[in-house]
């Protein structure tokens, strides 16, 4: 049986910090799965991890430093950028993350990941306060932006007795990743590794090259307090699945998320957003588009105010939680007069009546087509990985695919929608 990453070559950068000794054994899940891993560390993560362990365990050598004489004699940096598949930092530090965003060269990790273009997937792992720093989500922007790829990091318990966001994402997630990566960064997909690096980078072929897409995708988080929010259970698969594909298809493509646990798409802008109203902007600020697919699950509500303190439990009756109601992203874009994308595309996710449900929302929406989907729990759909979808134009006419994974889903929407802007 041939295994996931079979003969593909990682080169995985070990930045410095308390999570490197993960990366111990994500050498060890990226073997399990055929890959070939070549290690290299910064000077921080060998205060943490040596690369005696890591070469042990990835079976070659680890690489350390730049001005190693021996080592740039033996395999020079350029080739280090150039020698494998994909490029994994993890965990990607504060200062690592830093470096790359502003093109620093000042080490082996930071010069190898300026002169290459492999795909790049990043494993962040910090302070909480340092991930929430703007600096830090400034240069993640920047990041994203240029096409690197993320993976976490999670929430959870941390050092020094704090709780939230800088995990670093768990060693079979990240393996995960990786194969998400390499499987889209194939060149068998019409895109050589720069193009999957970013949608900027050299206009490829294909049905939609050049038109410029726009998709919502993920769940909105509405704040009640500092540390609650309301929420649903979308995964963004599908709208991540959509935005792939019409990467993959040559669209220069904005995918505006909500807080989502899965990967960024390859060759696809990626806007992270939390709230309903963040996303609106958002969306305004991405257009000009040909077409706008909203696949997102906005939160219809949001609570009346955000407390700036946590709500505390006093010992009296719970206080009633008001609601204001959300801005409709579909409704405002589709009901534009100027500067309406061509094709618009709601999503209308039902547990009851699916089709009479859509063909009103349709109308009240001013959408040119709507992807009706049953989420009933016994579907499955809200947070899986299949869908059964029915496409429901204006007159009503309704065409029923059967049960696919969700990125078949997201190809064959994709190779609809060509048609329709083609036609
Ligand atoms: O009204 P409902 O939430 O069922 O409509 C679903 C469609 O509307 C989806 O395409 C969703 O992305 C979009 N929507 C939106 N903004 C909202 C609510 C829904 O864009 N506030």
């Amino acid at each position: 049986m041939t295994r996931p990453l079979q003969n593909r070559r990682v080169l995985l950068v070990i930045g410095g910090g308390i999570a490197a000794y993960k990366a111990l054994d994500l050498i060890r899940r990226l073997r399990e799965r055929g890959a070939q891993v070549r290690p290299l560390l910064t000077k921080g993560a060998q205060e943490f991890v040596t690369p005696l362990a890591a070469a042990a365990l990835a079976g070659e050598r680890a690489h350390t430093d730049l001005f190693d004489r021996a080592e740039e004699a033996d395999i020079g940096h350029i080739k280090l950028a150039r020698d494998a598949d994909a490029i994994v930092v993890a965990p990607a530090t504060a200062s690592l993350m830093a470096r790359m965003a502003t093109g620093e060269s000042s080490d082996l990790a930071a010069t190898v990941l300026l002169a290459t273009t492999l795909p790049i997937l990043i494993a962040p792992a910090m302070n909480v306060r340092m991930w929430q720093h703007p600096a830090t989500q400034r240069n993640l922007a920047t990041l994203r932006a240029d096409g690197v790829r993320v993976v976490g990091p999670n929430e959870g318990a941390m050092a020094e007795a704090e709780f939230g966001p800088g995990r670093l994402a768990e060693p079979a997630e990240i393996a995960d990743a990786v194969e998400a990566m390499l499987a889209e960064a194939r060149p068998a997909s019409g895109f050589g590794f720069l193009a999957g690096r970013g949608a900027t980078a050299d206009a490829p072929a294909g049905p939609l090259a050049g038109r410029r897409i726009l998709v919502t995708s993920g769940p909105t988080h509405e704040p009640i307090d500092p540390v609650r929010y309301l929420a649903n259970r979308s995964s963004g698969r599908q709208g991540h699945a959509i935005a792939a594909a019409a990467a993959a298809a040559g669209a220069i493509v904005t995918l505006v998320s909500g807080p989502v646990a899965i990967p960024d798409p390859p060759g696809v802008q990626v806007v992270a957003v939390e709230t309903a109203r963040e996303m609106l902007a958002a969306v305004e600020a991405a257009l000009p588009a040909d077409l706008a697919i909203f696949a997102a699950a906005v939160g219809d509500w949001r609570p009346a105010a955000t407390r700036e303190s946590k709500i505390k439990k006093d010992g009296a009756a719970p206080a009633p939680l008001a609601l204001v109601e959300n801005p409709d992203i579909l409704a405002t874009i589709a009901g534009r007069s100027a500067g309406r994308p061509r094709l618009v595309v709601g999503f209308a996710a039902e547990t009851d009546a699916v089709l009479d449900n859509a063909r009103a929302k349709i109308a009240r929406k001013g959408c040119d087509l709507i992807v009706a989907n049953d989420v009933s729990p016994a579907g499955g759909v809200m947070g899986g990985t299949a869908n059964t979808v029915h496409l429901v134009g204006r007159d009503g006419h309704v065409e029923t695919w059967p049960t696919l994974d969700k990125d078949e889903v997201g190809r064959r929407l994709i190779r609809h929608f060509a048609g329709l802007l083609g036609a």
